[in-house]
């Protein structure tokens, strides 16, 4: 069955925490993990994938992590054809300190690519968290799944599972 494919964005190694975690959860026969930083060179690593976690995380104000700076702006130059690929993302923010701009590198990432053609799935309730406001809501929910290691490691663990669960209906080889 299609393997997944995670990449992930990081820069003092939170997302990276995060992204091990569903990794080592998933198990290697299930997905592949690669860091934006030293395993990828282009989007076709990407490509080569029909079901994809993405992990970024939110810096400035709002922003996505850099790692991910080159590959958002290939893809929107190059525009490929990402109909076909199911994709769910997750990121870590700070919902007290930058609670302005909560996670806003996911409703980023999602506008580039369901522009591309993606389905993005793995939406989450906004309930169980505090914060005064987000760009990565659409229709009422978060568009992926917003952990915060800075006020709130204790509900990390939980929330990776809750998701993961939630993403069997998505992604087939999850739900093997
Ligand atoms: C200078 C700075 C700016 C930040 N801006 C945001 C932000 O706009 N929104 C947010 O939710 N979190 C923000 N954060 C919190 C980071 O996203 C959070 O610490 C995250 O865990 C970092 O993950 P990483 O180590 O994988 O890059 C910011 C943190 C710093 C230090």
């Amino acid at each position: 069955m299609a393997k997944i494919g995670i990449f992930y964005g990081s820069t003092s190694g939170t997302t990276e925490e995060i992204a091990e975690k569903i990794h080592e959860e998933l198990g290697e026969d299930v997905c592949d993990l690669y860091n934006m930083e030293e395993d990828f060179d282009d989007v076709d690593y990407l490509l080569k994938y029909d079901y994809l976690l993405l992990g970024c995380s939110t810096w400035g104000a709002g922003e996505f992590q850099n790692d991910w700076r080159d590959p958002l702006f290939d893809m929107e130059c190059e525009q490929p054809d990402l109909s076909g690929k199911t994709i769910a993302l997750f990121g870590p923010g700070d919902c007290t300190g930058h609670g302005k701009h909560f996670v806003g590198a996911l409703g980023i990432l999602h506008d580039v690519l369901k522009s591309l053609g993606a389905t993005i799935v793995g939406a989450v309730s906004t309930e169980d968290y505090s914060f005064e406001q987000s760009t990565a809501i659409r229709n009422g929910k978060f568009v992926g799944l917003p952990l915060d290691n800075v006020n709130e490691s204790d509900k990390t663990d939980q929330r990776i599972a809750d998701w993961l669960e939630l993403l069997k209906t998505d992604f087939p080889v999850l739900a093997s």
